[in-house]
């Protein structure tokens, strides 16, 4: 499975969302996640993001590991979000990796 890591946290660009054929993002309220019992693996959404936060689970570094539990468990609380919308670093988040 794909997950997100900790880059997505309080920036929710959310470009992730409209190249995932299977509607797998998931929307909590600092950050994305990935169903993995959705995710086909395509990897499409991996050079989406503008701040690299989603990763294959194999190569999710080492200090993110607690982020593939974190996906599993906070996806099926979540809505599911299919449509862009204003990142949170653009309505003055504390997006870590924003430009
Ligand atoms: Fe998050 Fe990147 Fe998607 S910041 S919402 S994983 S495009």
């Amino acid at each position: 499975t794909h997950v997100v890591a900790e880059p997505c946290m309080n920036c929710k660009y959310t470009d992730c969302v409209l190249v995932c054929p299977v509607e797998c993002f998931y929307e909590g309220d600092n950050m994305l996640y990935i169903n993995p019992d959705e995710c086909i693996d395509c990897a499409a959404c991996i050079p989406e993001c503008p701040v690299e936060a989603i990763f294959q689970e194999d190569d999710l570094p080492e200090q993110w590991s607690s982020f593939v539990e974190l996906n599993a468990e906070k996806a099926p609380e979540c809505e599911v979000i299919t449509e862009q919308k204003a990142s949170l670093a653009d309505s003055g988040g504390d997006c870590k990796n924003a430009d």
